[in-house]
């Protein structure tokens, strides 16, 4: 979808969408429009009930006098309480209504009611954010052309007062958009294409955005010794990978070191032999989610160049059962040193961030890190897919990772690490079991198990299981992948750590 900006000038033909507030607004924004038209929006306001609330909108054909093929009026709730979330989820509203009409053009006023605590570039840019995140699809595998000819919307244009100032806020946020992207394609990706190599030569994809790609094989992470995460690949036919992507937005900071994420990256989760069983393990294409987030990240703040320094990493393994494959009771040794029982071979992905964590802390030394993993199904169990798990020990980091997460709509709740879910995973014959014996708390116990593989570095993990893929469409996340953590973690580090 093309997006452009322009200066109010009302269109005499074609699809106009207008966003209202609560109140008396249609009476300033829409009057003219209202007159023109002998009185008709206001009667279709009346006869269907649109008052402006948030959430509503309001579809009023072809009305006499005006030219226009279609009228859209988008709820923008009490002007008192327009911010940029809402501004965005209107936004995507248009697009939702407008792509099911059928629609290929339209044109939005976006002017700014009275009493909006945005300003009118700020209310203009995030709708047209909003019409951007809505108006994406992963439909590269659909080829009958009656799917791909499904209604689209190909050009918006954002009309509001100062529209140049609308285009610039607008740049910034289109940069995040495209991170977004990356993430929710990623995600989408079926895992017959969607390899570990397949998921590195993604990641060597964004040198050509400036950031520095690097992609160490098995043979490299074997000698290195990274047996935790080796012993969840050696089921599959297909070689692991460890990438490392370097963004140095800030090359003259005064610290150095740089902020890490730290992704779990399992293209297809079968449980190994633990197996999992047949309903719903289509689901596992996507436990590649929280490095896949990291690509996103990366592209996003290469797309609007931050002046930030950050590295991702992100291990790659696919979890498959066979003749090769890792079995319940099998001790490996990790990076760090550490032995663990791998009791469930289902776990997997804390093995797989156990040498990741360590790796990255021992090579960069990080100011902070911040690990996402799809870790556990007990997350989903806690906070369905309202919240992602934040676990952290660190106060400031959390509340920091939290705030951000508001800001954009991707929530947090902050779960509990404590001693005694650690002492869950000690293991009769290794330093610790990849599983607690009990039932209970299995989304602080992974978080424990993960702790055991971080020293002294200001660090937290987000388990987003439950957030990372979407069965509805929500205001600007269209079902499939969700992207959930690429806008959080953007404006996290925008907000602490870009100078
Ligand atoms: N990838 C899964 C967690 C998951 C479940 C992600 C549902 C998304 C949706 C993870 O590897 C896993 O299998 N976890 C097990 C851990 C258990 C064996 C201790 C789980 O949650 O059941
Ligand atoms: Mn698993
Ligand atoms: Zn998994």
């Amino acid at each position: 979808m093309r997006i452009t900006f322009a200066e109010p000038t009302p269109p005499r033909t074609g699809i106009l969408a207008i966003g209202l507030a609560e109140g008396l607004e249609f009476a300033r924004i829409g009057a003219g429009l209202d007159k023109k038209s002998g009185g008709a929006l206001a009667r279709a306001m009346k006869a269907g009930r649109f008052e402006g609330k948030k959430g509503q909108s309001l579809m009023v054909p072809a009305p006499a006098g005006l030219g226009l093929d279609l009228v859209l009026l988008i709820g923008l709730g009490g002007a008192d309480k327009l911010d940029a979330l809402a501004a965005q989820a209107a936004g995507g509203a248009v697009v939702a209504a407008l792509g099911g009409a059928g629609a290929s053009r339209a044109v939005l006023l976006a002017e700014a009611p009275k009493g909006c605590k945005l300003k009118q570039a700020a209310l203009a840019a995030n709708m047209a954010y909003g019409a951007r995140l809505r108006g994406y699809r992963f439909d590269k595998y659909r080829t009958r052309g009656d799917d791909k000819k499904k209604p689209r919307l190909a050009s918006l244009t954002v009309q509001a007062k100062g529209a140049a100032a609308a285009r610039k806020a607008f740049a910034r946020l289109d940069a995040v958009a495209e991170g977004v992207f990356l993430t929710r394609d990623l995600v989408s990706e079926p895992s017959n294409v969607k390899s570990p190599k397949a998921m590195a030569g993604w990641a060597r994809q964004l040198a050509k955005q400036g950031v520095k790609v690097e992609v160490l094989g098995e043979k490299k992470m074997r000698e290195l010794g990274m047996g935790a995460l080796l012993g969840v690949a050696q089921g599959s036919a297909r070689e692991p990978q460890l990438v490392v992507m370097r963004w140095t937005g800030d090359p003259k900071a005064a610290d150095k070191r740089p902020v890490a994420l730290v992704g779990k990256g399992v293209t297809f989760d079968s449980g190994g032999i633990s197996i999992k069983p047949a309903g719903g393990m289509e689901d596992m294409k996507w436990d590649m989610g929280g490095a896949g987030v990291v690509m996103g990240v990366l592209r996003a703040l290469a797309a609007r160049k931050a002046k930030v320094n950050v590295v991702g990493v992100i291990g790659l393994v696919e979890n498959m059962p066979s003749g090769t494959a890792q079995r319940p009771g099998d001790v490996v040794t990790s990076y760090s040193g550490q032995t663990v029982e791998v009791i469930n071979t289902d776990a997997e992905g804390r093995l797989v961030l156990a040498d990741a964590l360590a790796y990255c802390q021992k090579r960069f030394k990080p100011r902070a890190i911040v690990d996402l993993a799809t870790l556990t199904g007990a997350i989903i169990v806690c906070l369905g897919s309202e919240f992602a798990g934040l676990f952290s020990d660190d106060d400031t980091l959390a509340e920091q990772l939290a705030a951000a997460g508001a800001v954009e709509g991707e929530k947090l709740w902050r779960m509990p690490l404590t001693d005694a879910y650690d002492k869950l995973i000690d293991s009769p014959i290794a330093d610790m079991a990849n599983v607690s014996a009990g039932r209970g708390a299995g989304s602080s116990t992974a978080a424990q198990f993960l702790k055991r593989f971080v020293e002294d570095v200001p660090w937290a993990h987000l388990d987003i299981a439950g957030v990372t893929w979407s069965k509805k469409d929500a205001a600007t996340v269209p079902k499939g992948g969700t992207a959930f953590g690429v806008r959080l973690l953007d404006r996290f580090l925008a907000d602490n750590y870009e100078s």
